[in-house]
């Protein structure tokens, strides 16, 4: 039956008719991207962040792309000064001066976050975004009890009254493990261990119901025992939640383990990204190569572990072309001159080497 969708008043009616009057894959093509849309938590897109210093200006992130899906563990890995703080911070528009963000677009809830005011800014962290970081000790305000500093995060981003939020804040205690949530809250940080004190952080982190957490090596400074209770909160979390993670790491291990997928930073740059089983599987890009022949001994390979010649170059003083050249052992003359760009090579899989482009 022909509609004539011109006479009809109501909007969604009017939507329906018009969805319906189209062609089957046009409809098919609408839903995927709707699907696509809804699946993803936040996308990263092109981020610049720029430090001015005595030595010039130096790209501490430079063109990192990233998306992170609803439900997942994105792990961001690197070694020591390769930008992934810097990355966090830049999400959270907390890039402290004389740093700053100069291109990009971070794709969240529907807004870009480098457009939000100051004010718009402050109502997503702590709320919409949960924050964890390394150290739990300075985290913590040493002379408010704890209960009070988890209590003063919902306060601030809701409306609810005291006992409410008293209510809220003996749940979230339970939540993170405690068994003893009436003798917990009036504690100050100093009488709790390591991994309690990283506990509340996490119950504060999650106190709002955020749609994304960003944990910054939140169990650096932890026993292992106590890493792995931490490591296993955070997922069980993330699946009751439905939570995104970012997670920021040294340890390979731990991502192989936690992670979903995976971003290996260099520099300031991203040189490969992928699923996590792709990746431990068979890591692509020569540096990713040669971080798992220094950690694990891999499939088809000599079962010595070996270290990766050379050293992280300063963010100072960079060398031309692919930033990882003077330690490749497969550096072509290309690669000393131009830097590669990140080309997709497979189904979620990104590289940025010439090994694998034309
Ligand atoms: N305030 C600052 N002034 C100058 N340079 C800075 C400043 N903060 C960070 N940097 C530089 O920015 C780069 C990225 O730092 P970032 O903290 O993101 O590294 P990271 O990967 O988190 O390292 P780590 O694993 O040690 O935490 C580093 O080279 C660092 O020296
Ligand atoms: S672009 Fe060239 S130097 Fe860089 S990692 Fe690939 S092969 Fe090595
Ligand atoms: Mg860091």
């Amino acid at each position: 039956m022909f509609i004539k969708i011109k006479k009809i008043k109501n909007i969604a009616h009017k939507r329906l008719a018009i969805f319906y009057g189209i062609s089957i894959m046009h409809r098919v093509k609408i839903i995927k991207e709707f699907l696509k849309v809804d699946k993803i938590t936040i996308k990263v897109s092109k981020l610049h962040t720029e430090i001015s210093t005595d030595s010039g200006i130096i790209k501490a992130v430079d063109d990192v792309s990233f998306h992170i899906e609803k439900g997942k563990v994105f792990g961001l890995i690197g070694e020591s000064g390769s930008g992934k703080t810097m990355t966090a911070m830049s999400i959270l528009r907390l890039v402290p001066p004389p740093g700053r963000i100069v291109m990009g677009e971070i794709d969240f809830e529907g807004k870009n976050l480098l457009n939000l005011t100051k004010k718009e800014m402050e109502s997503i962290r702590g709320n919409r975004i949960g924050m964890i970081f390394q150290e739990p000790m300075t985290a913590l305000n040493p002379v408010i009890r704890i209960g009070e500093q988890i209590g003063e995060t919902i306060a601030f981003h809701g409306n609810l009254s005291r006992s409410d939020v008293k209510k809220r804040v003996l749940e979230l205690l339970r939540q993170v493990g405690f068994e003893d949530p009436e003798k917990r809250y009036i504690q100050y940080p100093h009488q709790l261990s390591g991994g309690q004190r990283q506990r509340i952080l996490i119950a504060m982190a999650i106190s709002c119901n955020p749609s994304l957490l960003i944990a910054d090596e939140p169990t650096t400074a932890l026993d292992v025992a106590t890493e792995s209770q931490i490591l296993y909160l955070l997922k069980e979390l993330i699946l009751g939640y439905g939570m995104s993670m970012l997670f920021i790491t040294h340890n390979l291990n731990i991502m192989r383990r936690f992670g979903d997928y995976i971003g290996i930073m260099y520099a300031g740059r991203l040189l490969e990204e992928a699923a996590v089983d792709d990746f431990f599987n068979e890591p692509l890009h020569p540096y990713s190569r040669g971080l798992m022949e220094s950690i694990f001994a891999f499939k088809g390979h000599e079962k010595r572990l070996k270290a990766i010649p050379g050293f992280v170059p300063r963010l100072s003083d960079l060398p031309e072309g692919c930033k990882f050249n003077p330690r490749c052992m497969y550096a072509m003359p290309r690669c000393r001159k131009d830097e590669p760009e990140v080309k997709k090579i497979g189904n979620e899989r990104w590289v940025r080497c010439y090994l694998y482009q034309n």
